[in-house]
């Protein structure tokens, strides 16, 4: 049984294509986020699936810093639970269950938040992204990227401008096969 907030969510079933070792052939998550995230670091995987990232984050952030990994489906939860256990990071990950339209993270001030592939399936981009903001500590990094086959140049120009509104500043785009990106500051 699937815990569908909104029809275009991608199905707990789809972990096996998410977490694929061949997946980190055209998806190596130390090469994309090396740059990006230092140890000590306060890091939020929001959408994190199967955990392909939260565990990457985890080995970056290293034994002084903590990741947050955020989904609203239970079984991804577990899926990134299991998946941090096998690779011995479980103890710097917190696994946080969220609403479709709400993070539910106030509290947390974070120098680094990731959304790799899962903006496209939020409901309220809007307050989805002024909520990353409120998030993200002054000087603090975002990287968001969608799959170019679900999210086409012209959405994409669109959803640059509501994350704008919300205060990120676009920094560097990304440009990699079968996606577009972008990494913000504020
Ligand atoms: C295509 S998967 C990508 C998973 C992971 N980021 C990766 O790249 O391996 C999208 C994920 O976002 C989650 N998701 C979708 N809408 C969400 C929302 N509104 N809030 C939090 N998570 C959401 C889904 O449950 C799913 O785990």
């Amino acid at each position: 049984m699937h815990n569908h907030a909104h029809p275009d969510v991608c199905p707990a079933k789809c972990v096996k294509w998410l977490n694929s070792p061949i997946r980190k052939l055209i998806q190596n998550p130390r090469k994309l986020l090396q740059d990006y995230v230092k140890p000590g670091f306060t890091a939020v995987d929001l959408g994190c699936g199967g955990g392909f990232f939260s565990v990457e984050l985890a080995k970056l952030v290293g034994a002084t810093g903590k990741v947050i990994s955020v989904d609203l489906q239970p079984e991804m939860l577990e899926f990134t639970r299991e998946y941090a256990r096998k690779n011995g990071v479980l103890n710097r990950i917190t696994l946080h269950p969220c609403a479709a339209n709400d993070l539910k993270l106030d509290s947390l001030e974070a120098d680094f938040v990731l959304a790799f592939y899962m903006v496209h399936e939020v409901p309220d981009r809007q307050r989805f992204l002024n909520q990353v903001a409120a998030l993200l500590k002054p000087g603090g990094c975002f990287y968001w990227i969608e799959p170019s086959f679900h999210v086409k140049a012209k959405q994409f120009q669109q959803m640059l401008g509501e994350a704008q509104s919300a205060g990120l500043i676009p920094k560097i785009p990304i440009k990699r096969l079968l996606s577009r990106g972008m990494v913000f500051t504020i």
